[in-house]
């Protein structure tokens, strides 16, 4: 379900009585707004939009979080470790509200979502004013409007889907990368994984939405749109018209312009060979899989409740591989979740070993209350585990060095879109492949495609020179 049209627009009133309070406390110029968003994309795209209203309200932004008079902070679940860091973050601001009273501090995000960390934040961060979960973010302007008006503590967390919502503000972090979200909340209930609660069930937005969005960003200029979901392999349950995947991606691929196209996250049990061949035939696709396999052990994979075991797991990698010579992959793995066994570890790591990853976003399994694995028996000890992650990243080093060494000699077309790590002379930026690609050149190449000849290789990507 779409947003109505009487929701946006009251927030839309909200924001221009926001506008108007603003003008008269602040007469001497704009009052500043600090954002951070921790976490995945899909949290730093909806703090794109939070920024969106909030400039629309009035303020600018500073990226100095003492000299804000307003500090959204919208958090992450996923792990304990973000958590911890975001109620450390929480207490030092303690501080900034008693030097400015008229300081506004927000928290909103996946934490916020979760009934217990709500009470914990209402009972122990008095002095945080504005409370709101993940689908509610649209509710900023009537939560600042109810602020400013004089109520002292805001909350909007409801436990119920959030709506799509479309036609929000949007300002963007950067001018040569985009994220585009084109679905929304996840049904898998993997068993360690906190996504599902906080986010919701799935829901797809309408292909014509995305489709305007990919046109609107190729004319602004962007060169990369990352089309973003919890599992973007099942969009389009739900929607009207038939839809799936592969479809979207052909449609986005067909849109004219000067730009490349990525997304993520793939689920194994639902990539299909016709999203495969897509990628082979498109034009604007690029050729990278980012498709999480989290373990190598089939008994825990049951555990996780994955629907996949490796031979499907691998039989997938196979096909791909032999339809996109080109090809790197990328995956998550999960270490240490609750039974697993050295065993069942080794079998990670062999798994690592034949699909030849070229890069891994590699954690430690967390407790995440409220889950099924968090009722499962976890007789590792951390340190163990540690050990065994050590191990792991041993091993994708060495294999990430290959795979880099296998690009020596060929032609990259590279996206720039930093000054290089090695000094200044330098610029960097990702091949098609995202792999890490830095050469010799001018600033003035930033958001430019340049052809890049591969020299060097390293563990964390390749050095090389202008080809043209
Ligand atoms: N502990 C550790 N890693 C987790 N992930 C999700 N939940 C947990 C957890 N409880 C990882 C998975 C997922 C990635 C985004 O985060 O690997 O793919
Ligand atoms: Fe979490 Fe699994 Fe959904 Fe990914 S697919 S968000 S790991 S439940």
């Amino acid at each position: 379900m779409e947003q109505t049209k009487e929701d946006l627009s009251q927030q839309r009133a909200a924001m221009a009585v926001v506008r108007k309070m603003l003008e008269a406390r602040y007469p001497d110029g704009k009052p500043l707004a600090y954002t951070h968003s921790y976490g995945c994309q899909q949290n730093v795209s909806d703090g794109e939009k939070i920024r969106g209203m909030l400039a629309e309200m009035g303020y600018d932004f500073t990226s100095q979080v003492e000299q804000a008079d307003c500090i959204i902070l919208n958090t992450c679940a996923v792990r304990e470790n973000a958590e911890f860091r975001i109620y450390g973050n929480v207490g030092n601001l303690k501080k900034l509200k008693k030097a400015n009273p008229n300081l506004i501090i927000g928290l909103c995000g996946c934490m916020m979502q979760q009934a217990h960390v709500a009470k914990k934040i209402r009972e122990s961060y008095p002095y945080v004013d504005l409370i709101f979960g993940t689908h509610v973010f649209h509710l900023l302007p009537t939560m600042l409007q109810k602020r400013l008006q004089g109520q002292k503590h805001v909350e909007e967390i409801t436990p119920q889907d959030g709506c799509i919502i479309e036609d929000l503000p949007i300002r963007r972090d950067g001018t040569i990368k985009a994220w585009l979200p084109v679905m929304y909340g996840c049904d898998n209930f993997c068993t360690y994984c906190i996504v599902p609660y906080v986010r919701g069930r799935e829901r797809s937005r309408r292909p014509e939405k995305i489709l305007e969005e990919v046109r609107s960003l190729a004319s602004a200029g962007y060169k990369e749109i990352m089309l973003l979901g919890q599992n973007v392999n099942s969009y389009g349950k739900g929607l009207e018209e038939p839809i799936d995947f592969p479809e979207l991606l052909r449609r986005v691929d067909a849109v004219e312009g000067d730009f490349r196209v990525r997304f993520m996250t793939s689920h194994p049990k639902d990539c299909t060979r016709d999203m495969i061949d897509t990628i082979a035939r498109s034009k604007k696709l690029c050729h990278h899989i980012h498709l999480p396999v989290q373990s190598g052990s089939d008994r825990i994979l049951r555990q996780m409740n994955r629907h996949y075991d490796t031979a499907a797991y691998l039989e997938l990698i196979r096909y791909a591989k032999e339809q996109i010579p080109d090809l790197t992959l990328s995956s998550d793995i999960i270490v240490g979740f609750p039974g697993e066994t050295y065993e069942d570890f080794c079998q990670t790591v062999q798994l690592i070993r034949q699909v030849e990853y070229d890069f891994l976003f590699t954690f430690i399994y967390s407790k995440r209350v409220g889950t099924k694995a968090a009722e499962m028996d976890d007789p590792v000890p951390a340190a163990e585990k540690s050990k065994w992650l050590r191990e792991l990243l041993a091993v994708q080093s060495e294999i990430a060095q290959k795979r880099c060494e296998s690009m020596v000699g060929s032609l990259q077309r590279v996206l720039v879109d930093s000054p290089g790590k090695k000094g200044p002379g330098w610029v960097g930026g990702k091949s098609d492949g995202n792999i890490a690609v830095e050469f010799p050149g001018d600033p003035s190449l930033e958001g430019q495609f340049v052809q890049v000849r591969v020299t060097q290789a390293h563990n964390w990507g390749v050095m090389g020179e202008i080809a043209e």
